[in-house]
């Protein structure tokens, strides 16, 4: 990474009610951590939640009003069970949406399968956070993030005011 990159600081919250109580092994949220890390980010916070509304709405709110972290990844919650609520919780929270980043993970990962079309995540900006929802399974979220990192950095440089120009 060269020198003038900023470090960004993520924090991960997965929603799993099985994995809140110890129940699965939070994967897809370690996979996250190591993948945050290879492309230089320093993870601030991780939690695993239940698919409870109110309880991710808040750990959003916290994270993002503390100014502890400039990157949200969520992982879980996003599909069709009937507590999914994850994408529900980021708008709830939300000052800004940010469609084209969901767009993207959706149109890359129907390349890989059209079950992407299920999937409901969102991204959006709460004060100086860029949120992003990826899709439950570890393999999902391998794939998502492959796609869109390379261009946060960007995002991040452009929403914390050390950037404010486009042109490459
Ligand atoms: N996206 C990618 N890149 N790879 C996948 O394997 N799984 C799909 C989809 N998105 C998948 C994916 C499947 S099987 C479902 S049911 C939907 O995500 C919803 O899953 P979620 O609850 O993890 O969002």
């Amino acid at each position: 990474m060269s020198e003038d990159r900023k470090q960004y600081r993520v924090g991960i919250i997965t929603a799993s009610d099985k994995g809140s109580k110890g129940e699965r092994e939070d994967i897809s949220g370690k996979t996250i951590m190591e993948i945050a890390k290879e492309n230089g980010y320093i993870t601030e916070s991780y939690s695993v939640l239940p698919d409870e509304r109110d309880l991710l709405e808040n750990e959003m709110k916290r994270l993002c009003d503390g100014g502890q972290i400039d990157l949200l990844l969520t992982t879980g919650g996003t599909g069709l069970s009937p507590r999914d609520c994850m994408p529900e919780a980021t708008i709830a929270i939300a000052e800004r949406l940010v469609p084209g980043i969901a767009e993207a993970i959706r149109q890359n990962s129907m390349s890989i399968t059209k079950r992407a079309m299920l999937s409901r995540g969102v991204s959006a900006v709460r004060k100086k956070t860029l949120i992003i929802n990826l899709p439950g399974s570890p393999k999902a979220v391998r794939e998502s993030l492959a796609y869109i990192i390379s261009e946060l950095a960007h995002g991040l440089d452009i929403l914390t005011g050390r950037d404010g120009e486009c042109a490459r």
